[in-house]
């Protein structure tokens, strides 16, 4: 039998563009009598959910006094300034922030992020106190053409470039194949856990291998409860950034339940 990993899991809900304050004080007022056990447990899941920005302040004052933590879905890596419609990481702290969601996919097809954008972020977020998930994945194109572990480590390696190791402490990583975000179409567990292996090994190069032991992988894309299992039999996987199915208290409550 192998050990047991030494990485917390973890559960993160990414809203996305979705909820209004009313509906977030809701959600958490429902989930919290179904994370009782886990919260109770010697080894819980960690929770944290990460609301849209105008939802911030109602999440921060439900979820109070409980372990549930929460994250930013995005950040702009000034601490001030004439930037329309971004935030800072301060403000996100401010608001009762711990985490970070940074390079999501969504924000890379439609926002023009790039791996140098989400290099400044993740510093600007590290600097200020934040924990970053940062997100990496292939889409369907580059898997079918063989190209998967390329473009993972071009994401890792200049998405990450000039970290410490110090820093690396306060990261969390997502694996989210493009191609399985919010369409049904889950990586099966081993196709997952063989992306999160590769990670690993690029953490552990780069890094050294305590510091890769350590890091947390989340996967993301089309998260349900009926796999949930599957997934987190893998020991390279240690939770999930989980969308369409965190939006529902009773699915996500099952997730971090898993
Ligand atoms: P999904 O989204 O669970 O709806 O596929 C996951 C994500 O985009 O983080």
């Amino acid at each position: 039998m192998s050990s047991p990993s030494p990485r917390r899991p973890l559960m993160a809900a990414n809203w996305k563009m979705h909820k209004t304050p009313a509906a977030t004080r809701e959600f958490i007022a429902q989930i919290l009598p179904l994370l009782a056990a886990n919260f109770a447990a010697a080894r819980p899941c960690e929770v944290v959910i990460a609301p849209p920005f105008p939802c911030l302040p109602a999440a921060a004052e439900a979820a109070q006094g409980t372990p549930i933590s929460l994250a930013g879905q995005n950040l702009h890596w000034e601490v001030s300034g004439a930037f329309t419609g971004e935030v800072s990481a301060e403000m996100l702290l401010a608001t009762g922030c711990q985490y970070v969601i940074i390079g999501h996919s969504e924000r890379r097809q439609y926002f023009g992020e790039t791996d140098e954008t989400v290099n400044r972020k993740l510093r600007a977020a590290l600097t200020a106190g934040l924990k970053p998930i940062i997100c990496v994945g292939e889409t369907l194109e580059q898997r079918e053409a063989g190209r998967t572990e390329a473009v993972l480590r071009r994401q890792f390696e200049d998405g990450l470039h000039g970290l410490t190791t110090e820093q690396l402490e306060n990261c969390v990583l997502a694996y989210e194949p493009v191609w399985a975000i919010g369409t049904g179409r889950t990586a099966t567990p081993e196709i997952a856990a063989a992306a999160h292996h590769f990670l690993r090994e690029l953490a552990g190069a780069r890094f050294g291998a305590p510091a890769a032991a350590r890091l947390r992988i989340l996967y993301g894309g089309s998260v349900k409860p009926d796999l949930i299992r599957g997934l987190m039999a893998q020991p390279e996987i240690d939770g999930g950034l989980v969308g369409g199915a965190s939006l529902d208290p009773q699915s996500f409550a099952a997730l971090v339940n898993f």
